[in-house]
């Protein structure tokens, strides 16, 4: 798939396309500007849309790659080469027609897939063991154009929430806190180099699973960027093996 071609706008022949049907997109746009490109959307995924990614998650447990960075963040994570190969929901979902147009109208902004060897294209974040969290963060670029990160809650029996800062670095404005839990069907999205945020640790017998999505406005990177960016993805989030040598699961 041609990850510049136009889509089309979403035709009412899904559960999710009809649920985007009935958005205000017009209030949730100005509501994303006004927050500098951050919004929450309880609810936007239809139970029939939760279901089959719901239906993948026994498959993706024995690839669960657990990480721990002390002081920043511990949890576990799949990346997508492991959707890929036992989970074909998850890239159906990303690449959703429905979904890029809406997400493109929203943002106002002409989004791209990712390339095909960005293992955080679409991934699964884990919070199952006590102490699991991520500390205060952007989700910076390393691409050369804007990265936007969208988070849709799939399980949610947990204390954890996502809390975030708005206009943290505009000293004309006052600083905006909030948090919410990540609830099943909650949309969440962000430029990610604007939205200063963290998910506060997880209690003994939490249980949370988020998928993460991730759309740039441009596929350039310096390769120098491209190695950063691996490391970051090998040592935080999905291990050497699958970022390097992706290539030996197969
Ligand atoms: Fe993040």
């Amino acid at each position: 798939m041609s990850s510049t071609a136009p889509t089309a706008p979403a035709a009412p022949d899904s559960p999710l396309a009809r649920r985007i049907a009935e958005l205000d997109l017009e209030a949730l746009r100005t509501r994303f500007r006004d927050n500098d490109e951050f919004i929450a959307i309880p609810g936007f995924m239809p139970a029939a849309g939760l279901e089959p990614l719901l239906a993948a998650l026994p498959a993706l447990e024995p690839r669960i790659h657990r990480n721990f960075i002390p002081g920043h963040k511990k949890g576990g994570s799949t990346s997508r080469y492991d959707l890929d190969a036992v989970a074909p929901a998850y890239p159906a979902f990303y690449n959703d027609p429905a979904l890029l147009d809406f997400l493109r109208r929203l943002t106002g902004q002409d989004l791209k897939i990712c390339p095909p060897d960005d293992p955080h294209t679409y991934a699964l974040y884990y919070y199952t063991e006590p102490g699991d969290h991520i500390g205060w963060h952007y989700d910076t670029s390393y691409y050369k154009g804007s990265r936007y990160t969208i988070l849709l809650g799939l399980v949610d029996d947990s204390s954890c929430r996502l809390e975030w800062e708005l206009h943290r670095e505009d000293a004309g404005r006052e600083t905006v806190h909030g948090g919410t839990a990540l609830s099943p069907g909650m949309l969440v999205v962000f430029n990610g180099d604007k939205l200063w945020h963290r998910v506060t640790p997880a209690a003994a017998g939490d249980r949370r699973v988020a998928l993460t999505l991730e759309y740039v406005t441009s596929h350039a990177m310096h390769p120098l960027r491209r190695f950063v960016s691996n490391m970051k993805d090998a040592i935080a989030y999905f291990g050497f093996r699958q970022v390097f040598a992706r290539g030996a699961r197969r």
